[in-house]
């Protein structure tokens, strides 16, 4: 019976490919709902443009169209300026899930996983039946090439359905036109809400956007200057496991375990690699050659031995002065404060935090401090419940920095808090990239920098409260001098109205003295 049964199942066992994995799992990448789906659709296309623009050192012009076709059906186009994409790979690239250039280095990149453009085109053909339209040029004396694609489930491979030279007028580029099911809504988690934060945290982008409501939005560059370019760095030895470890053994060039381990490792030199090998006992042994258990000593052994920090100029930070700057253009608050930390390191990969806060002017009085989150520059609408990032500024204590909060809730105050980690790998809580996970090293150093930013904020509340109450109580003496001035004429036989004039002067002066006091105060705050 047990045989028959074993059979029975034996006959339905089979491979399941990536793309049907995601066809029933697409709340994974983040295309739960038509309102997300829509977000995710442009917001892959347009991390994917500044990604190859920044890859080629070219300052972005992006062109985001939403076009509503029903109320429930929208056409999105993305068309960049950047390197274009060679003609045999335009297929994988967008009709292949799991493929792409960036998982396996360690850069500071938008993208990570090979997932994203090609899960809009599966999630296009999924909910429209239509086929996903490319048009990429690499050069001006080259043509451009057009391409309508569909991804064939069962085998995730392409499948192509137009494939065509095209006059196209720009000198190189991609534009990518996907129809999709999808709702258009305003608000924090909307569309426009993305290109807005993507314009703060990319000042030296330009992008223009045109919504389903017809409405156009230009963000010119607030800089001419790309940022520093993040270059690409090696694992380093402290942030591998041993199943990587053993992986990288068999796939290394070097013929050599000395040579593997300084080639294929960050900070590990001649010397280094001597100590480790000579502590290991396994000198001069050919790195493919080694039984598990050497392998395994060889591994500890790296472990156990003090080897420097990875190299940190693979990060490129947005920079503060820019930030503050993206801040001042959109938003018109009292005061601003941003600060960039020092890069540190969790599980040997290196990232780096950076922080702003907007506060008072426009921004309303009561309610709830808002948060915006950015993960190497791209920002993070969704999920901010579990977030390494939230969890940090509710355990901070925003009481001394002037902000009320009860318990750990979310602190209120006329404030908008920005946030931005950069690393060669943000350690997202799922493949839709909207969540940083709750790693110790990375709370801690958030915290340390919302601490940084907090004290100058707090800093500049009491200084500016103080002058203002100090104003309110200088203003009720005055009104009472008339009465003042008459007692003590009545009491000293002088002259009233030069009684008057005295007292009037006396409080002049002490008025001036406070503001004098606090303009100079408020001036050290902002230094
Ligand atoms: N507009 C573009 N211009 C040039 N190259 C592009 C463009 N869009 C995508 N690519 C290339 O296609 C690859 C796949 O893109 P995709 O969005 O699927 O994955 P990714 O960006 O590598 O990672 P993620 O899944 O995290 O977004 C990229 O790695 C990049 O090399
Ligand atoms: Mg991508």
């Amino acid at each position: 019976m047990t045989k028959v049964i074993a059979e029975e199942l034996a006959k339905k066992q089979r491979a399941i490919s990536v793309s049907e994995f995601f066809t029933k799992n697409r709340h994974l990448l983040g295309f739960d709902s038509p309102t997300r789906a829509l977000l995710m659709t442009v917001k892959e296309a347009v991390d994917n443009s500044l990604d190859a623009c920044l890859e080629m050192k070219i300052l972005p012009e992006i062109k985001v169209i939403l076009k509503e076709i029903t109320e429930s059906r929208f056409n999105i186009v993305v068309e960049d300026n950047g390197p274009g994409i060679i003609k045999q790979q335009i297929p994988n690239i967008f009709a292949k899930l799991l493929y792409g250039s960036k998982f396996h280095s360690l850069k500071q990149s938008r993208g990570q996983q090979g997932l994203g453009i090609s899960m809009s085109v599966l999630y296009s053909q999924l909910t429209t039946g239509k086929a996903t339209k490319i048009i990429s040029k690499i050069s001006p004396n080259k043509p451009a090439h057009y391409y309508e694609l569909q991804i064939d489930t069962k085998n995730n491979e392409p499948k192509i359905l137009k494939d065509q030279t095209v006059d196209w007028d720009k000198d190189h580029g991609t534009k990518i036109e996907l129809e999709i099911e999808g709702k258009y809504l305003k608000g924090r988690q909307s569309v426009d809400e993305y290109i807005k934060q993507t314009a703060m945290a990319n000042p030296y982008a330009q992008i223009t956007y045109l919504n389903p409501q017809k409405e156009k939005q230009v963000y010119k560059r607030v800089t001419e200057i790309l940022p520093k370019e993040a270059r690409e760095i090696k694992p380093h030895p402290h942030g591998i496991e041993l199943g990587n470890f053993i992986k990288m053994m068999h796939d290394t060039t070097s013929n050599t375990l000395s040579g593997f381990l300084q080639k294929d490792f960050s900070r590990i030199g001649a010397g280094t690699a001597e100590a480790v090998l000579k502590e290991a006992k396994l000198q001069g042994n050919n790195p493919r050659k080694l039984d598990d258990k050497e392998t395994e000593k060889l591994f500890n052994t790296l472990q156990k031995t003090q080897i420097m920090s990875p190299p940190t100029d693979c990060l490129s930070p947005i920079g503060f002065e820019l930030l503050e700057q993206s801040l001042k253009k959109q938003l018109e608050a009292e005061y601003y404060v941003s600060i960039t930390r020092k890069p540190d390191v969790y599980r040997g990969n290196p990232f780096l935090i950076e922080c702003a806060i907007a506060y008072g002017g426009n921004i309303p009085q009561d309610s709830t401090l808002r948060l915006v989150r950015f993960a190497n520059k791209v920002p993070l609408l969704y999920q901010q419940g579990g977030c390494a990032i939230t969890e940090s500024v509710l355990d901070t204590n925003w009481k001394p920095y002037g902000l009320q909060q009860s318990g750990s809730n979310m602190p209120v105050g006329p404030a908008v808090l920005v946030v931005h980690m950069a690393s060669v790998w943000v350690p997202f809580t799922s493949e839709s990239k909207e969540a940083v996970a709750h790693y110790p090293e990375i709370i801690k150093e958030i915290k340390l920098a919302l601490q940084e930013c907090g004290r100058k904020l707090g800093l500049y509340i009491r200084k500016n409260i103080r002058a203002k109450e100090q104003r309110e109580k200088a203003g009720l003496f005055e009104n009472y001098i008339p009465e003042l001035a008459s007692s003590i004429s009545n009491l000293s036989g002088d002259n009233k109205s030069e009684i008057e004039n005295d007292l009037k002067k006396i409080l002049k002066k002490h008025i001036k003295n406070i503001l004098g006091e606090n303009e100079d105060e408020n001036q050290q705050v902002r230094e």
